[in-house]
Formats: C-alpha cells, structure tokens, sequence
C-alpha cells in the first residue's frame, strides 16, 4: 500500500513520534509511506516525499514535527479540495494517516466524505478533541506548564506576590485545570466558568488574612471570553486583581514554551500506540475513523465524532478544581 501522512495545525511534543511508529509499521508490512509537508498544504500543493525508517531514526524524543505544521483547511482555498484529490491520485495513494486536532481533523472528515480513505490520530496540547480521552502533547504540557508554576510560586512566596501565569488554551480549560492541580495553583481563571473579578480578589484577600503571603492564579488564554476583549485574558486579570487586592502583582505568559521541547514518556507512549494503531487501521480498511485513545489503550470510533466540536473538561475534574482553589 502507499500511505500518505500528514501533521497539521499547532505543533506539539509526541508529533515524531507518531511518525516514526506509522512508517516503522508501515514498512514491517511492506507499505510506503509519502510523507506531506505543512499538513493539507502540502498535500493540495504536492509536496510530499517518501519516508522510511532511516528518516525517522532518533525521532521518539524529539519535538516539533519533522514534516512541519499548518493551519490550512483545503475547503476554504479555491481549488484546495479538488488538489488534495488530485494528489491522492497522482501519488497512487491507498489511504491517509492524518495526525491533527480539531481543524485538520475537521478537514479530513470532509474529504472523508467525498470517498477519500483516511485514518485520524488527534494531537493537541489543549487536549479538547472530541471522540478520544487523550491527545498526544497532552500530558508534556501539562507537566511543562506544572514544572513553570512550581517555579514562579517559589519567587511570588519569596517576595510576597501575587503571580499570574497564562496558560494556552483558546476554548478550552484541560490544560488550566491539569497543570493548576498538579501545581497547587491557588486560583484558577478557565474558559469554562465566568470569571467575577471583584468575588476573586476578595476570595485571595481572605487567603492572606488568613496567613498567606502570597498566592498563584492560573489563567487559561480563553478565560473572560463572556467579557469584551481588551488585551490578554492574562493581562486583564492581573491588572484587575492587583487593582482590587493591592497586593504588588506579576504575570507570567507561558506561551509557546508549552508547546515545544522534547515528548515526554507517557506521551511517547501514546503517540507510538496512536502511530501503530492508525496503521492497524488502515491494514484493515477501517477508514473514515478516529484512533480513540486513553491511558495505554486504543480503539476506534467513526471519525464524524470530531463533527461534536471541543471535548469539554468533565464536571468532576472543575469540581476536584474548586475544592483546591479559591472562588
Ligand atoms: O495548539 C493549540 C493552541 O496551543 C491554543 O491553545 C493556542 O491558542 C494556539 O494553539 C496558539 O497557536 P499559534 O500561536 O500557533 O496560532
């Protein structure tokens, strides 16, 4: 069989990995692999390039993606969809492994349904691709951005701040709320809950008449998004607290640090898992699905499932969240 394999929109840790375990499967069954660079950009403009398991020796650790990354959905290029096809034809492909999040998956169910054969794997930091527990980057950024605010909590405590850190997340609090637990954040700011600025600082206010000198505040990108927008969610809720509590305040935007670096090893796990089940997948004609993925296990679900929009945060999890933090 001849694959061709793509990774598109935001990079993150776990990308090579996934490749390197769709191509090693690939070539224990004999299969080529075509890889495509830039995500469906590179497929409608035909950049693709064969890939063997020479080309991904030394990959497992590495981040970013060897076959670079882009925000491009065919449908809205003129011609973009009938070029996607005509590549498929031209390089004699059987299938796709496509390795994305929502938009790029987004993406690969419309091709999907104009008879285009393809398997999804999801990947995003942000965690929110419905149809799958786990998307690879996942746990790396949490446990970057966890690492980032045990750090920032030690120099707040130092010098009796209040420290804000902005986490990534546009629509979705996964990461806000895994890495705020996992750190000890002591307030948390989430796309998912409105944020009341003046019942927050009063809640921090009664934390350090209580003793503490300082405190941590964790915001997603995507808090406030009821409010109007006027600069980062970061900065205005910095500025706003420290306006309402008085106490001197400083803010940490973790931006990309969180979606770069090497994988760490459960998300190398997931990603080869990912990797060698999407191949599976296509072994056995299973197209038009999703790899669906949790802790080391894998199954398959019909791809339309990414159709739902974002996987929100479960209610347990934002109640486990609330008990540890002030509100
Ligand atoms: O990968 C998803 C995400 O990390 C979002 O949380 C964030 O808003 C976005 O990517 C930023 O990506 P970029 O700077 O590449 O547009």
């Amino acid at each position: 069989m001849r694959i061709g394999l793509l990774t598109g929109g935001g990079d993150c840790p776990g990308l090579n990995a996934a490749i390197r375990a769709v191509v090693k499967c690939a070539e224990n069954a004999g299969d080529e692999v075509v890889g495509f660079h830039h995500g469906w950009r590179g497929v409608a403009e035909g950049e693709g390039a064969t890939l063997t398991t020479a080309d991904t020796k030394g990959l497992l650790q590495t981040g970013g993606t060897i076959l670079r990354t882009a925000l491009y959905h065919p449908d809205a290029h003129e011609g973009g969809t009938e070029a996607v096809l005509a590549t498929f034809e031209r390089e004699c492909l059987d299938a796709f492994v496509v390795i994305g999040g929502d938009g790029t998956l987004g993406a690969a169910l419309k091709l999907a349904g104009l008879g285009v054969p393809l398997v999804g794997v999801a990947k995003t930091i942000d965690n929110d691709v419905s149809g799958t527990q786990r998307c690879i980057g996942f746990d790396t950024a949490v446990a970057t951005a966890a690492e980032a605010i045990d750090r920032v909590q030690t120099t707040g405590e130092s010098h009796d701040r209040l420290m804000v850190v902005e986490v990534m997340g546009r629509t979705s609090g996964w990461l806000a709320v895994c890495a705020g637990i996992a750190a000890g954040a002591d307030a948390l700011c989430l796309p998912e809950e409105p944020v009341d600025l003046d019942q927050l600082a009063k809640a921090i206010g009664r934390r350090h008449e209580a003793g503490s000198t300082s405190s941590v505040v964790v915001v997603a990108e995507g808090a406030l998004r009821d409010q109007p927008k006027e600069g980062s969610a970061g900065t205005r809720i910095s500025n706003g607290l420290a306006e309402r509590t008085g106490f001197e305040t400083r803010l940490t935007v973790l931006g990309h640090i969180q979606r770069g670096g090497p994988p760490i090893a459960s998300d190398r796990l997931l990603a080869s898992n990912c990797g060698i089940a999407a191949m599976h997948a296509v072994h056995s004609g299973a197209f038009n699905t999703l790899v669906s993925a949790s802790d080391t296990t894998t199954e398959l679900v019909p791809l339309n499932v990414v159709a739902l929009g974002p996987r929100p945060v479960p209610p347990a999890l934002l109640t486990v969240a609330r008990e540890l933090t002030v509100h």
